[in-house]
């Protein structure tokens, strides 16, 4: 389990803290996510858990364990609102090698196959690749180091209809064996699989009515 302790966060060049005793457990298998207004700190609440940013006060837990920023790094993958606009490698291929010592290829096939990527050649330009399969691109890359924890910031931003329905059923799969986080501001989009919802309001998290649909 995932859990955040009174967890505050207050850069010197904002007058009010942007996160102000946020608590939140999490655990596998049960996606969850974080809505709220743009400016409200969903941003920076994710690199606070993946140790991109040391929080004011607080903790963050694994496990029942406080983890520092470096272990938090190994133990999440954050993927950015507008992935695609990150890629560095100028193919597919070197992509998914950057960060990674050695990469087997059946463990490249295997993270493809995960995203729904299987088949596609590794020569292949990730600019050149269509929207959905750039956010797939994007999540086969943190795959490969196997997460316990994944971290999506806006997974639907910018995606039309068809792509988005992709996507959202792409990472319902993937909540099934790990804790899932996604932060967004149109919650709605969400109902029906996500089991649990807040809002991040005034650097405080609210929760929201049950977000999944009656049978
Ligand atoms: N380290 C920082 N120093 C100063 N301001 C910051 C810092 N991190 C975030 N902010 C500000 O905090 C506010 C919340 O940012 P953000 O987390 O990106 O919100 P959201 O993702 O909900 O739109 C923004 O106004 C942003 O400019
Ligand atoms: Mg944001």
């Amino acid at each position: 389990m995932l859990e955040l302790r009174s967890l505050r966060y207050h850069p010197s060049t904002t007058p009010a803290a942007l996160l102000d005793g946020v608590e939140l457990r999490l655990e596998p298998g049960r996606p969850a996510l974080v809505a709220g207004q743009s400016g409200s700190g969903k941003t920076t609440l994710l690199e606070l858990i993946c140790g991109l940013a040391d929080p004011d006060g607080g903790s963050i837990l694994w496990e029942g364990q406080a983890l520092n920023a470096r272990q938090r790094r190994g133990l999440c993958g954050l993927v950015f609102q507008f992935p695609e606009r990150h890629f560095l490698g100028l193919t597919v291929g070197q992509e998914l090698k950057l960060g990674q010592r050695r990469l087997p290829a059946e463990r490249v096939e295997q993270v493809l196959t995960r995203v729904g990527l299987q088949g596609l050649s590794l020569q292949q330009q990730p600019e050149r690749l269509s929207g959905g399969q750039q956010r797939r691109l994007a999540l086969a890359v943190q795959l490969l180091r196997d997460p316990p924890v994944l971290l999506l910031d806006e997974p639907t931003a910018g995606l039309d209809w068809s792509v988005r329905e992709e996507v959202l059923q792409l990472l319902q799969q993937l909540a099934r064996d790990r804790v899932l986080l996604v932060v967004t501001h149109e919650p709605e989009l969400f109902k029906g699989w996500v089991e649990e919802g807040w809002r991040l309001q005034g650097g405080a998290l609210q929760p929201l009515p049950r977000l999944r649909t009656m049978p």
